[in-house]
């Protein structure tokens, strides 16, 4: 992957449709001497979304973008993006679907976190399909984006263990604590020569 590295910060866009705690932990992560990026911009679809509240307390520029008319709203987004000079882009919870035309403009510089353990269980509701399916463990991927849903290069997995009385929820947060290490694992990886 051809990023820029060296002494400035890869300066980056972390999109959001809720609370926004991959956020905080890439934020976090970010002020780390040894992290490559910068988080410059937040992005969501969602104003009510939860997690907003870190543009606020970090002083990270937010953008509320209406996604009724998708063209129009990536149109927007790309010229976000251009005017704070973003290379990278990390979905986190982001709850829409890119289109083919935005992720080509961002070939290859689009990460997400994934609640399970790809190929495995790619779209919503993961961890009930796991414990319904008797799976002795799930996790969280960080993978790269490409136009097929849950499907680009798996960067990074992690792997947690489904107990006989997990709920969906208590699982949920089981891997989410998880998701928190893993995204900036995942991009040390991906900077690392
Ligand atoms: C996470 O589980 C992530 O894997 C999924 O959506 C959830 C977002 O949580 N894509 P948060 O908004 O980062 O707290």
């Amino acid at each position: 992957m051809v990023l820029s590295t060296g002494t400035n910060k890869t300066k980056t866009a972390v999109f959001i449709s809720g609370a926004g705690s991959n956020l905080k932990s890439l934020i976090k992560f970010s002020k780390l001497k040894k992290s490559p990026i910068s988080v410059n911009l937040i992005i969501t679809n969602n104003k009510l979304a939860k997690g907003l509240k870190y543009g606020s307390i970090f002083q990270i520029k937010k953008k509320i973008i209406n996604f009724k008319n998708k063209e129009i709203a990536e149109k927007k987004i790309l010229n976000e993006l251009k005017k704070n000079k973003i290379e990278l882009i990390c979905l986190a919870g982001f709850m829409k679907i890119l289109s083919k035309n935005f992720i080509m403009n961002f070939k290859g510089k689009i990460l997400n976190i994934h609640p399970s353990l790809l190929p495995k269980y790619k779209g919503l509701n993961t961890h009930q399909r796991a414990i319904d399916n008797k799976d002795k463990y799930s996790g969280c991927t960080v993978h790269f984006v490409n136009s097929k849903l849950d499907s680009g290069k798996i960067i990074l997995q992690k792997r947690v263990n489904i107990n006989k009385n997990d709920s969906s929820d208590s699982l949920a947060k089981r891997i989410l604590a998880q998701e928190h290490k893993l995204y900036p694992k995942a991009i040390l990886k991906i900077f690392s020569p």
